[in-house]
């Protein structure tokens, strides 16, 4: 059985071999991959120093697919044209970590690529219910964001439902990500939550087998879900 929408698959390259790091893109690549999901962390923001436009660089000549840039630091605004220039297609950026989200918006828009916002776990829906007619892409962070392989928080999930129902209610065309302890069992329930795109670290990356059983695991695990109405 099929879904009634499309889910897509964003594999986040933190948790991959950074020493085959072109490999590993390659690979997800060929196993079907819709997006290469890009984990910029600045050790302020989040605990966690992890990459910068350079490797957003190096990956780009490795996969024609587009690169979901999510910036997990403080002042976004100061680098946006630097992950545009390096090949970002999609460039996400913290609600928490804004001053001015609207004019944080604009501006990566204004270089041409789609614009999305994340919400941390504590935060609420109505920081971002002003935004929504100017947004491309809600990003549900299911952890608390700066490292791969953490447990799903399940309250989270109740808050995508909440935000499926708001965007739907409004009208405007915009795809909801979940990000943070997606698996097999965990893929299904942000499916029924109203997750469009999937971001998937450890679920992928992994020693136990190779990337391409992971994704077909996956899914799998999401065919014939539906949404909750
Ligand atoms: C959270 C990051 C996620 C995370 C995904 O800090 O934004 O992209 O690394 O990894 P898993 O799927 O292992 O939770
Ligand atoms: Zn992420």
């Amino acid at each position: 059985m099929v879904n009634d929408f499309q889910i897509k698959w964003a594999p986040s390259i933190l948790a991959a071999d950074f020493a085959k790091l072109g490999d590993q893109v390659r690979e997800v690549t060929q196993a079907g991959a819709n997006y290469i999901h890009v984990d910029v962390m600045d050790g302020r923001f989040v605990p966690n120093i992890t990459m910068g436009p350079d490797v957003v660089d190096a990956i780009r000549g490795q996969t024609p697919l587009p690169l979901d840039v999510h910036l997990m630091i403080v002042d976004p605004d100061r680098y946006i044209k630097d992950f545009v220039d390096a090949g970002a297609e999609n460039i996400i950026v913290h609600v928490e970590a804004c001053d001015h989200l609207n004019k944080v918006i604009d501006q990566i828009k204004s270089f041409g690529v789609t614009a999305g916002v994340a919400l941390n776990p504590s935060t609420p829906l109505t920081s971002v219910e002003e935004i929504l007619p100017y947004v491309d892409v809600l990003l549900v962070a299911t952890v608390n964001p700066g490292f791969t392989g953490q447990d799903l928080i399940p309250e989270a999930l109740d808050k995508l439902t909440r935000l499926r129902k708001l965007v739907d209610k409004s009208g405007y065309d915009i795809e909801l990500e979940v990000d943070g302890g997606i698996n097999e069992l965990t893929a299904p329930l942000a499916v029924k939550s109203g997750a469009d795109i999937l971001v998937a670290g450890t679920a992928i990356f992994n020693k136990k087998e190779t990337v391409e059983t992971a994704m077909g695991r996956l899914r799998d695990s999401v065919e014939g879900v539906q949404r909750t109405p």
